[in-house]
Formats: C-alpha cells, sequence, structure tokens
C-alpha cells in the first residue's frame, strides 16, 4: 500500500457544445496543461487534513464525519471522500496538499480539476483498483451537486478524465460514446480570454436554464432534450422554446464542428464558434454584457470566431485565431494536453 501518492487534473476548454451534457446532448471539449495538483500521504488513522497552499487555509475532520459540509474549497474536499465512500470505495486517512496552476472561477473548471486530482490521489493511496471515467465522472459531479450546490452536468469531469494530447472527444451524453477528434490547427490558434467576472454555478442562473430545459421536457412528454424534433418547438411557450432551440442546434454544431476540422476548414469553425456565442447570448441568455466584450475584443483583433465557454454569467471566452491574428492582452494560448492522471505513488 503507497504512503504517499500525487495526482493532477487538467482543466478543460470547450471547444464547442454548450449546455448540451445535461440534455442528453452533445460536445467537444478537451483538456490542457492548466489544473490542479494533489498530495495525499496517509495519516495511519481517518483523519483528512486537507491543506489549501495556494490560500494557505485547512480543513481538519474524520472520514465519516464530513457533513455539516463548509462552503468553498473545504466543500469539495469533503464532498470527495464522502462520496468516494458512499460509492463503497476504499479510503485511507490523509494529509492533502492542494495546489492549482489555473485561476478559480474563470471558466476553465478549476472546479473539475479539483475534483477529479483529489479522487484520484486518494483512491491511488487506498490501492483501488481504476475507476472508468463514467463512473469516476459522476462521483465528482455529485459532489458539486450535493455538497456545493451547483446542479453541473458531467461535461468538465469528462474532459479533465479523457483528455489526451492534439484531440477534442466529441462526448455523446446520450449513448456514452467518446470519440477523439484529431485538433490539427497548423499555425492557427485557440486562445482563452478572461471576462474579468468571476462565476459560480451555485450562485448563477445555471440550475434555473437546467430548470427550465427540465419543464420542456415535461411539456413535450420526452425524457431528454435529444429527443426533441424541430417541429415540436412551437408547442412551448416562452422563454421555453428559445431554451430548447439553443440545445437542438448547438448539438448540430458540435457535429458540424467535428466534420469541419476532419475537413481542414477551420473558417468554418470559427464561424461555429460565433453561431454558438450568439445562440448562447440570445436564446439561452447566459452571456454577460462583459463576456460580451471579450468576444468583440477577439473579433476587433481578428479571430476567426469567438464565443463563450462554460456555464456563463462569467468566466472565459474562447477565440480562434488564423496566422497573424492579434491576441489581446490577457489572452492565454490553449492546446488540447493530456488527461487526469496519478503521478507518483
Ligand atoms: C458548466 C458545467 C458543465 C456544463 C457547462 C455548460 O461548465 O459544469 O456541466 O453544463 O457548464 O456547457
Amino acid at each position: 500500500m503507497p504512503g504517499h501518492t500525487v495526482a493532477f487534473g487538467p482543466g478543460r476548454v470547450n471547444l464547442i457544445g454548450e449546455h448540451t451534457d445535461y440534455n442528453d446532448g452533445l460536445a467537444l471539449p478537451f483538456a490542457i496543461d492548466a489544473g490542479v495538483r494533489v498530495s495525499a500521504t496517509a495519516t495511519g488513522d481517518q483523519s483528512i487534513r486537507a491543506h489549501a497552499l495556494d490560500l494557505g487555509a485547512s480543513d481538519t475532520y474524520m472520514l465519516g464525519g464530513e457533513a455539516p459540509s463548509p462552503g468553498g474549497w473545504r466543500a469539495f474536499v469533503r464532498g470527495a471522500t464522502a462520496e468516494l465512500a458512499a460509492a463503497g470505495l476504499p479510503l485511507r486517512g490523509a494529509t492533502l496538499e492542494i495546489e492549482g496552476t489555473i485561476a478559480r472561477g474563470a471558466g476553465l473548471s478549476s472546479s473539475a480539476a479539483l475534483e477529479v486530482a483529489l479522487c484520484l490521489a486518494l483512491l491511488a493511496l487506498a490501492d483501488a483498483d481504476v475507476v472508468p471515467p463514467w463512473p469516476l465522472a459522476r462521483i465528482c459531479s455529485q459532489v458539486e451537486n450535493e455538497w456545493v450546490g451547483a446542479n453541473t452536468g458531467l461535461l468538465d469531469q469528462l474532459a479533465s478524465l479523457c483528455g489526451r494530447e492534439n484531440a477534442a472527444m466529441r462526448i455523446d451524453f446520450r449513448s456514452g460514446v467518446i470519440v477523439p477528434v484529431a485538433l490539427a490547427l497548423g499555425e492557427w490558434r485557440l486562445v482563452t480570454l478572461d471576462s474579468g467576472v468571476r462565476h459560480s454555478h451555485a450562485e448563477s442562473g445555471y440550475n434555473d436554464r437546467r430548470r427550465e430545459c427540465a419543464q420542456a421536457c415535461e411539456a413535450l412528454g420526452i425524457s431528454s432534450l435529444r429527443e426533441l424534433e424541430p417541429a415540436m418547438l412551437g408547442r412551448l411557450a416562452a422563454p421555453l422554446d428559445a431554451r430548447a432551440r439553443h440545445v437542438l442546434e448547438e448539438n448540430a454544431r458540435v457535429d458540424a464542428t467535428v466534420d469541419a476540422l476532419a475537413r481542414g476548414d477551420l473558417p468554418a469553425v470559427g464561424a461555429l464558434l460565433d453561431a454558438s456565442h450568439a445562440s448562447l447570448r440570445d436564446l439561452y441568455e447566459v452571456s454577460t454584457p462583459e463576456l460580451n466584450a471579450a468576444v468583440d475584443t477577439l473579433r476587433a483583433g481578428g479571430a476567426a470566431g469567438a464565443r463563450m465557454m462554460g456555464g456563463g454569467f462569467g468566466g472565459s471566452v474562447l477565440g480562434l485565431l488564423p496566422p497573424g491574428a492579434l491576441a489581446p492582452d490577457g489572452a492565454i494560448e490553449v492546446r488540447p494536453g493530456a488527461g487526469a492522471r496519478v503521478l507518483e505513488r
């Protein structure tokens, strides 16, 4: 049994396919190089002593004594041990040291990176069998749903767990099939630009949008918006019709992006990013003036397309820059990197 383990969970960028994951739809994310590193050292008893090194903050509790959950980063740690135990997985007491290279609340899934790194480090410390991506993503998302209060889907966790170099992943949330899609950008670049507005899915309108999608399904008598046919849209009252239209068209944009990438048609990918942003802004109504301004900045610098990314209400935008286009101040180049991994055991 190892006495010490280290795991890394990357953040993610979602190329396209937003607010589709919890609607049994399609998305095309990739893992990035920045993320969260967790080291776990066995304490020899049932105690967890967690230290968030960047924050200079600590939390101590006993396994099985996680509740009541305090807020902030402690909720993720307590949630992770509680949900791993609830899933019947082995656990040992540990000193946990958490260190991130990814901005919190900037829309690059610092939360999923933390959940994934915590789970991998703890499971490795207990010498547990490898848990496959879908069940592990579900455990991580339970942490977010039950302990943090954000009713998020599985996009971020799967992207973090399944990342690979030079490829995005087409995730089909209905069938469970994940297919790598080569991201051959040549001289083109993908960059993120922080809108400067921090977001928290627990406090934004994210949970409201999920509720609206469930209401649309109920009104139509379907089990998920993946079953939606264009002809059904007329049967929905506003704003549910607009929400549903976004999901329907965003799923189609994911496959159009996969096709455009296969053809090497990057201008077409740019146009799809623009269309996604317009839909998130006007139909799904999860953008903000700051996100729209960040998109405009990228476009003014010559981006072939740009869009808000993630849940919205703050965070970062993504832009696709052709050769020679200017990356604005503060923009960070992103490229697909390897998925979550145990670094030491
Ligand atoms: C957040 C959530 C994901 C997903 C996106 C929107 O990142 O954590 O589950 O719903 O928003 O696509």
